[in-house]
């Protein structure tokens, strides 16, 4: 079926622009993988070449018991090194994870008039966006991925506009996962020696999104990547992933694993995966790590997540923080409005770490 694309051009009009997507692609029966969607060899992801994490995921609830500082310790030690860790007993009901990511196949399974109303400029809200692959028009190599996300604003915009599919659930996750994220960003925070005040702290939170990607079944997964090398531009990300894996971390400081070295983030039932955002690094100068990161696609199932990411208000000015530059004697990165670092971040295929370069002085 490959051949009734007969151009590039066609098959990016039918996957980009009529909101097809790469479901839609492999519903039409390809059996393999499209030359658009080739990677470079160098960012092809070999499974041979990465080890599975094995660091315990982290227990929440005991941040209100005796163990409390060993906990916090576990927080920042992650913070500081991998830039990843899971959690459990995170206030995030069992039942509602179950519901997020049988939500979100219904949402990709629907046929793709259901979906391409959510696309950008026909979108009932600029805060709903159905789309695949990262920014289309500057990659090289599409990304083997569809998503939806949306953006918080009001409950009642919620209901109002987020697909009947998912908007139950992914509100409800929205709220309860944010608790956790204003937990252990005050950890964080604390933990640099800086006091900040509570209005901050919202302003640093005061986006929120939650996506839902769906990563279509690969019949060459070794040719492409489902999402490339990138980090997050917010403070925390908390992930939701389905019980298939495929998530990769860079380490960047030594650790146990060496640096340099790719480890997989195993799915583990009931837990939720916490990744630092370039927000964060900058506010600490450095010292917590914005995790780059990577998917790789599988040949035999369709793998779901669902992130939700908290970033500052668009207006917000972020640096680092003055305590923590003044102990440093040097400032790493530049102060800039949060809004000039999104277009930034979304103007730029994914290209690693590159995008806290938009920050970084020198
Ligand atoms: C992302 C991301 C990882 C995953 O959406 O930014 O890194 O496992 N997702 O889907
Ligand atoms: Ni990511």
């Amino acid at each position: 079926m490959t051949s009734s694309f007969n151009t590039s051009n066609s098959l990016y009009d039918f996957i980009v622009r009529d909101g097809n997507g790469v479901k839609g692609l492999v519903d039409s029966g390809v059996l393999d993988v499209p030359e658009r969607y080739i990677q470079p060899p160098e960012e092809r992801i070999k499974k041979e070449d990465s080890r599975i994490c094995d660091a315990p995921p982290i227990d929440l609830s005991k941040l209100n018991g005796a163990e409390h500082e060993k906990v916090v310790d576990e927080i920042v030690r992650a913070a500081e090194t991998l830039g990843f860790f899971q959690v459990v007993n995170h206030g995030v009901p069992l039942e509602l994870l179950e519901s997020l990511k049988d939500a979100a196949h219904t949402f990709f399974n629907l046929p793709p008039e259901k979906k391409v109303v959510y696309c950008t400029g026909v979108s009932p809200s600029p805060k709903v966006k159905y789309g695949t692959s990262f920014v289309p028009e500057k990659e090289k190599a599409l990304e083997w991925k569809d998503y939806i996300s949306m953006v918080y604003n009001s409950d009642k915009e919620a209901i109002q506009y987020w697909p009947n599919q998912c908007k139950e659930f992914a509100l409800e996750y929205l709220k309860l996962s944010s608790k956790m994220v204003r937990d252990i960003v005050e950890i964080l925070i604390g933990k640099l020696g800086v006091v900040i005040e509570d209005s901050k702290v919202e302003s640093l939170l005061g986006m929120k999104m939650v996506n839902m990607n769906y990563y279509p079944a690969c019949p060459n997964p070794e040719l492409t990547v489902g999402v490339g090398r990138h980090s997050d531009m917010g403070a925390i990300t908390v992930l939701l992933q389905d019980g298939i894996g495929g998530l990769y971390v860079k380490v960047e400081e030594e650790n146990d694993a060496g640096k340099g070295e790719w480890l997989e983030i195993p799915p583990i039932p009931g837990a939720l995966v916490i990744n630092i955002g370039d927000t964060l690094q900058i506010l600490s100068n450095g010292k917590f790590k914005s995790a780059e990161h990577r998917v790789r696609a599988t040949s035999t199932q369709s793998r779901v997540s669902v992130p939700v990411f908290t970033a500052p208000i668009a207006t917000e000015r972020i640096g680092p923080l003055p305590e923590v530059v003044k102990k440093d004697g040097l400032a790493l990165y530049r102060e800039v409005v949060f809004q000039d670092y999104m277009n930034n971040f979304f103007g730029n295929a994914h290209a690693g770490k590159k995008s806290l370069d938009f920050a970084r002085i020198n």
